[in-house]
């Protein structure tokens, strides 16, 4: 085998169907996670794959002028094609071999993803991908944590394997083209051919070709049904996360940026100030105590910007750390407590968002909010608390896909519980060891600033924290 493409490696993104099982109306890879289709997502992780030379999409015929904005040299140099699908998934992998034998050679490695398993790492692709210097088809699976039964037309269980020898496939199988294309043209001939994926095929019909198994993950799961949104939308938060922690005890460089912080005086925002001043950012600073700047107000925060821009001559990151927190039954709250929580914790996030656009939209830059752990779940005793903590999640990710036009980026930061005035106020104090320090929360956000996410829920906690100094120390 010495044709020169033999080194190459094509992947193909399967991203031909419909999706009837979420039911949304629209072809499912095209759903939005943190402000990008699922594909898209998928796209860039294949792309950023070293392993990978080259990359095709096969896309839903009705919907394919979706995908046009992709086809961008300078985002996605190595995507070099999108077609069409076919009216099956065998179909659309057909269509994608002969594309690809019109100019690769039998010995070029292929690789089929599907479009709807966004969490694809690196490790896979490699596994996959070195396998097939060993193996002609490689196949990816992971164990199964439920015993797997087989039935039978009455619901009877018909069989019940072992279960320490199942595995249930993902995606991607890896194929040299030769041995895929084989495996399709003796199919072809079989009149009763059925198949939901590319491995079954050599296997029935290249009985002697061996498929070797690579391990893939719990989170390269397929979207499938409704509730695989949700868990999609999670596993982004928590990856996100990850990457912002990644290199914690670093700053990043923020000279000539300019920062702007809503509630700096004290508690993390103070911190957020010093850090950012630490990474060589300019910055404003406006509270009620320090420039009686009041959140609340379009006007106050209308001001406030326009004397940062003013100052600086640009606005790359917009902070908003004014928060209120009172423990009370919600029958024995005040209504002006009430409203006042309401609005500083989630009316004021809102103003400024839209009053910040415009300057952000001229340096790309990003509004970072805060919530808190109690977004996932209302928390008796400060009721309208975790209610607006849970609409600056929403509102953070809803701002991310209608910026994601203009390169305006949105990230919300979720801290754990964190030593600061307003929760010992609240709280009393509490066991050392189980709060956050504030400057680690803060440089997180800066950590978040100077990445390229957006619509994020970046959690920070405590054991990460400790695991991060201990792992810079040692
Ligand atoms: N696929 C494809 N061409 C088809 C059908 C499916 O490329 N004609 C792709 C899908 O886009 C998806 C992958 O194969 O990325 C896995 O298929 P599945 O989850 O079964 O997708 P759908 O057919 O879209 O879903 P459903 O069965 O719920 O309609």
């Amino acid at each position: 085998m010495n044709n020169p493409t033999d080194d190459r490696t094509v992947a193909v993104l399967l991203a031909g169907g419909i999706g009837v099982r979420v039911g949304l109306g629209i072809p499912k890879q095209l759903i939005k996670i943190a402000g990008k289709a699922i594909v898209e997502h998928t796209l860039e992780a294949l792309c950023a794959s070293p392993v990978v030379d080259e990359v095709l999409i096969m896309m839903n015929a009705a919907s394919i002028g979706e995908l046009d904005h992709l086809l961008d040299e300078t985002r996605f140099p190595k995507l070099t094609r999108i077609l069409p699908g076919g009216d099956s998934r065998n179909e659309t992998t057909q269509r994608a071999i002969a594309a690809i034998a019109a100019t690769e050679g039998d010995g070029t490695k292929v690789l089929f993803h599907d479009a709807v398993r966004p969490f694809i790492d690196d490790r896979i692709i490699r596994d996959c991908v070195d396998a097939l210097d060993r193996y002609d088809a490689v196949d990816t699976a992971i164990a199964s944590a439920d015993t797997i039964i087989q039935v039978d037309a009455h619901s009877h269980i018909s069989d019940m394997p072992d279960r320490s020898t199942l595995r249930r496939g993902q995606t991607p199988q890896a194929f040299r083209l030769g041995t895929i294309r084989a495996a399709y043209d003796a199919a072809a001939g079989d009149p009763g051919f059925t198949a939901t994926d590319d491995c079954g095929v050599v296997f029935r019909y290249l009985p002697d070709t061996p498929i070797f198994v690579v391990e893939g993950t719990p989170e390269n799961m397929k979207v499938t049904e409704p509730i695989d949104v949700h868990i999609a939308d999670k596993i982004f938060q928590l990856q996100s996360a990850s990457l912002s922690l990644e290199n914690m005890t670093a700053l990043p460089d923020l000279s000539g940026q300019a920062v702007v912080v809503f509630g700096g005086s004290y508690g993390i925002g103070e911190s957020i100030v010093e850090l950012a001043r630490a990474a060589g950012a300019d910055v404003a600073e406006y509270s009620r105590s320090s420039t009686g700047t009041d959140v609340r107000s379009g006007k106050a925060v209308r001001t406030a910007l326009a004397a940062a821009q003013e100052r600086f001559g640009r606005i790359d990151a917009v902070i908003v750390t004014a928060g209120v927190l009172r423990i009370a039954p919600l029958v024995d709250t005040r209504k002006s407590d009430l409203k006042e929580t309401i609005q500083v914790n989630l009316t004021a996030p809102a103003i400024v968002a839209r009053e910040a656009h415009r300057y952000l939209a001229g340096t790309g830059g990003q509004v970072v909010l805060f919530t808190s752990s109690s977004y996932t779940r209302g928390r008796a005793g400060y009721s309208t608390y975790s209610a607006t903590k849970a609409g600056v999640v929403n509102l953070t990710q809803a701002l991310a896909e209608e910026w994601a036009d203009s390169g305006v980026r949105i990230n919300c930061i979720n801290p754990q519980r964190t030593h600061t005035p307003m929760r010992t106020q609240a709280f009393g104090e509490e066991p050392e060891g189980t709060l956050l320090d504030p400057g680690d929360v803060a440089r997180v956000t800066l950590n978040v600033i100077g990445s390229d996410l957006t619509g994020q829920i970046v959690t920070v906690q405590v054991a990460q924290m400790a695991a991060q100094r201990a792992s810079a120390d040692g």
